[in-house]
């Protein structure tokens, strides 16, 4: 069957992006073919267009994406063609019209949640999931550091830890993210200006915090924010560094950690906290109740035609989103 894709043949700026016509064979058994009707952009899939995560090439992009089962492949059971379902890992290769995924990869989607906002919630409502559910202790403190609180990942994770009774200071690029933070739950919402320094960050949150610092940083700002946020945390905190959008964070002392107040280093994964299927299954049902009892809820910054891949890349590189990018094939 002929589909459209965009595929990358070498890494670089988003231009590398291209539209592409493909074979898409029969699903092998264990697969199903999806027609995909929405595909969430991930920082993760910047990463591996700029070579920063190396993939073998030529590569279609994509972990997410949300459509209709079109044909089973040998052996599947539990889905039916023209059911809705979704998905969040590998094989790569979301940024695409359809294609074969494996069976057990697939999450059905509720009907309370449409294409669009499934693709936008997916893979950074499961990351938010990992980051409350699974790193995230109240007994560290009540008060947590949010970097890039206004994206896709930190509207969902602000909301949710606010929710669960953390008291959220939020940190954002620009003034005018910071209202779509506080109304996630956030009690304060820090700006670090672009181009700017961090330094001013840790004295900031102390202040807010009593002088004590916070429990738990979530830092997905990497390079750029690492020393601040071990400035702002309190002894025995955690600092939960989950992603490098400003580069990768250099390499760490351990003995600075100690000389900080006894703190801990995590680098969390969604790839190893769903890579068994019943944990995706588990994690996939309390994210949908979560989302039931509107502990989170999908922002979609922009929707765009899934030809125009590279400015939505751009879009995301630009650092003016606030919630979600979604490509509608
Ligand atoms: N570990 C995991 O399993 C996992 C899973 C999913 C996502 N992640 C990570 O979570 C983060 C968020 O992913 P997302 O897809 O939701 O993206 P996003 O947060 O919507 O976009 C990235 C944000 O990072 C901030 N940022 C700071 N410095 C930046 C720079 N130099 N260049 C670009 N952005 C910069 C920007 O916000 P401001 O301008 O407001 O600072 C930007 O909006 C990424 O780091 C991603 O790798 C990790």
């Amino acid at each position: 069957m002929l589909i459209h894709q965009m595929q990358i043949q070498a890494t670089g700026a988003p231009e590398v992006l291209q539209w592409v016509a493909a074979d898409l064979p029969a699903p092998s058994p264990g697969e199903v073919r999806l027609r995909h009707r929405a595909i969430g952009v991930n920082f993760i899939d910047v990463y591996q267009r700029r070579g920063a995560y190396p993939i073998p090439l030529p590569a279609t992009l994509g972990f997410e994406a949300a459509g209709v089962v079109e044909a089973l492949g040998a052996g599947v059971e539990g889905f039916s063609v023209g059911q809705r379902v979704g998905y969040v890992d590998g094989p790569m290769g979301a940024y695409s019209e359809a294609r074969n995924h494996p069976a057990d990869r697939l999450v059905p989607l509720p009907d309370t949640l449409a294409d669009d906002e499934a693709a936008a919630l997916l893979f950074k409502g499961l990351t938010a999931h990992m980051l409350v559910r699974r790193v995230w202790r109240a007994e560290r403190g009540p008060w947590v550091l949010v970097h890039a609180a206004a994206g896709g990942v930190g509207l969902l994770l602000t909301r949710w830890l606010a929710k669960e009774g953390a008291r959220v200071i939020g940190v954002v690029g620009s003034p005018g993210k910071v209202e779509a933070v506080q109304a996630e739950g956030a009690e304060a919402v820090l700006v670090v200006p672009r181009g700017g320094s961090y330094e001013g960050l840790g004295p900031e949150v102390r202040r807010l915090t009593g002088g004590a610092g916070v429990g738990t940083v979530f830092d997905s700002v990497g390079k750029d924010s690492f020393t601040a946020s071990l400035d702002s945390l309190a002894p025995f905190g955690l600092l939960a560094s989950y992603g490098g959008a400003s580069g990768p964070v250099p390499p760490v002392d351990t003995a600075e950690l100690g000389r900080r107040g006894s703190l801990a280093l995590q680098r969390p994964s969604i790839f190893h906290h769903i890579a068994d299927p019943s944990l995706l299954r588990t994690a996939a049902a309390e994210l949908f109740q979560a989302l039931a009892q509107d502990k989170l809820r999908p922002h979609i910054h922009a929707r765009m035609p899934l030809r125009e891949a590279a400015e939505a890349h751009a879009l995301l590189e630009s650092r003016a989103t606030r919630g979600a990018v979604v490509l509608l094939p």
